[in-house]
């Protein structure tokens, strides 16, 4: 029952202040601190936290200390990192800035995660093992299309297409091999080129076999051809939303997993479940700061859902 995540992971920086700084704008931050994040890592540690599933993490770190640093991290979580390559130069690193409200502004120097274009031969046999591949758009579009090539007969492609610039463009390259695609409200907006919600909703519907659209404190939506199944939000007193839409992804997918289903078994009770979990484990991870510290584990979401019932 793998999981395998192909995606990035960042040194993330985080400034405290009391809100973002405009253009041309200096504020003073309040504190700073070090942590390990990037969408990919953090979608890796989330599946490792819900449970149920092996995990198992492709993608690049440089050759810098915080190379060291990320890998023992997800290391430490019981992360295989086998596909994880050194590459010499940087490794990624994201400049963040969370305020008072509990937003956020995020600037991502990719560093080694813009380094590999294809699988190597071992990230290769890593995704080989997959029953569920989860990606996301902080490493080159190339190697999300390798990686979801490279995945065996009967295993799942979940996609987020986070950031969505990447996917506007490659759109017709990686479509046909997306089971579930998983994009937040703004992210929908921007790859339907519409501006309205339900029409973005109905135009990516059509293009793949699941969607899932994330909506924040509205919860979530799930589609799956003619059924719509919305999922509500648990309410949380937000203080660091950075990584909740990667944790709810990570869970999303380590459910998938643990159902033993494949993707022509899809329905959208199934997606709904999985996006009952992933809400629960992201409204935790809100209450906290920073991304993969933040993460709750299994037991944690379970007593919330159980509380919530
Ligand atoms: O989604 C949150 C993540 O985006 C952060 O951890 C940061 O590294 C950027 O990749």
């Amino acid at each position: 029952m793998s999981v395998v995540i192909v995606g990035s992971v960042n040194q993330d920086v985080v400034a405290r202040v009391d809100r973002i700084p405009g253009p041309g704008e200096t504020v003073l931050g309040s504190s700073l601190s070090r942590s390990g994040g990037g969408k990919g890592a953090n979608q890796a540690v989330a599946a490792r936290r819900a449970g149920g599933a092996d995990v198992a993490f492709v993608g690049a770190v440089g050759t810098d200390a915080d190379g060291a640093i990320l890998r023992a991290s997800l290391e430490r979580d019981g992360i295989d990192v086998s596909g994880l390559a050194e590459v010499t130069g940087p490794s990624g690193t994201a400049l963040i800035a969370v305020d008072e409200l509990a937003e956020n502004t995020v600037v991502v120097v990719p560093g080694a995660n813009a380094a590999l274009a294809r699988l190597t031969d071992v990230q290769r046999i890593v995704v080989e093992r997959s029953r569920v591949l989860l990606t996301q758009l902080e490493v080159p579009v190339s190697l999300v299309r390798d990686a979801a090539a490279a995945r065996p007969d009967g295993a799942w492609h979940v996609h987020n297409a986070a950031p969505s610039a990447p996917f506007v463009v490659a759109a017709e390259d990686l479509l046909p091999g997306i089971d579930v695609l998983i994009v937040n409200e703004h992210e929908a907006l921007e790859i339907a080129e519409v501006a309205d919600r339900d029409a973005a909703v109905a135009a990516l519907a059509a293009r793949v076999p699941a969607l899932v659209v994330t909506l924040g404190r509205h919860g979530s939506l799930v589609v799956v051809g003619e059924e719509k199944v919305p999922v509500p939000a648990y309410t949380a007193h937000a203080v660091d939303t950075t990584g909740a839409g990667d944790t709810f992804c990570g869970v999303f997918a380590a459910r998938l997993a643990a159902s033993g289903r494949h993707p022509e078994d899809a329905d959208a009770t199934l997606l709904a479940d999985a996006a009952r979990w992933g809400a629960a484990a992201s409204a935790i991870s809100v209450t906290r700061p920073g991304a993969q510290d933040a993460v709750p584990h299994a037991t944690e979401v379970a007593r919330l859902r159980q509380e919530s019932e």
